[in-house]
């Protein structure tokens, strides 16, 4: 069985990460669906979020990294998936992704979303956490893998 997990990874940190890796050992096919939040300011385009993800996901065999835009119901009708797998991270994550879920549903009869619990010592990671520790050099060391620190540390160089 095939799942998507979506997200717009802005980078992709170690907590996302240990989703994928816990859901491809669970699914056939997880497809990493690369959305951009219309209410999000990005650090990186898409296609660097989306060679990160390669990057960090080589290893992983049934693991593919994708991007899409529009409604995540469209590339799933478009692609014959029905599964969406997200992270909880704590409680204040539920009623957004409880919206989310239900919206999916409507949209798409079929739709059904897996929620697999984020690890503790994930449970505060975000992003948007990440990227501002580093703009004042604060250690983001073990947060996120090392190739995407290279590239926050990169792109503060040139701010
Ligand atoms: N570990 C670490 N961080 C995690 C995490 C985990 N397990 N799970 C989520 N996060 C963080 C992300 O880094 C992100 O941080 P940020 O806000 O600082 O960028 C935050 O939690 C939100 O996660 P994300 O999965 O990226 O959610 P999102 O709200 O940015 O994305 C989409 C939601 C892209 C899936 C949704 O907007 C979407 O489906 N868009 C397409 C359009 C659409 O269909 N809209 C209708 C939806 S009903």
């Amino acid at each position: 069985m095939k799942a998507i997990y979506p997200g717009t990874f802005d980078p992709v940190t170690n907590g996302h990460l240990d989703i994928i890796e816990r859901c491809s050992k669970k699914f056939d096919k997880i497809i990493v669906l690369v959305l951009n939040n219309p209410s999000k300011k990005h650090m990186f385009s898409v296609e660097e979020r989306i060679n990160l993800l390669k990057d960090v996901t080589s290893n992983l065999e049934n693991v593919h990294v994708e991007s899409f835009t529009g409604l995540l119901v469209d590339y799933m009708k478009q692609n014959h998936v029905e599964l969406i797998i997200r992270g909880l991270r704590a409680v204040t994550d539920f009623e957004y992704e409880m919206q989310m879920a239900l919206m999916n549903n409507r949209l798409y009869d079929d739709a059904e979303t897996f929620f697999l619990i984020a690890r503790n010592k994930y449970s505060y990671l975000s992003s948007s956490i990440v990227k501002e520790v580093a703009s004042f050099h604060g250690n983001i060391t073990g947060l996120v893998p090392e190739k995407v620190e290279m590239a926050i540390k990169d792109k503060l160089k040139g701010v």
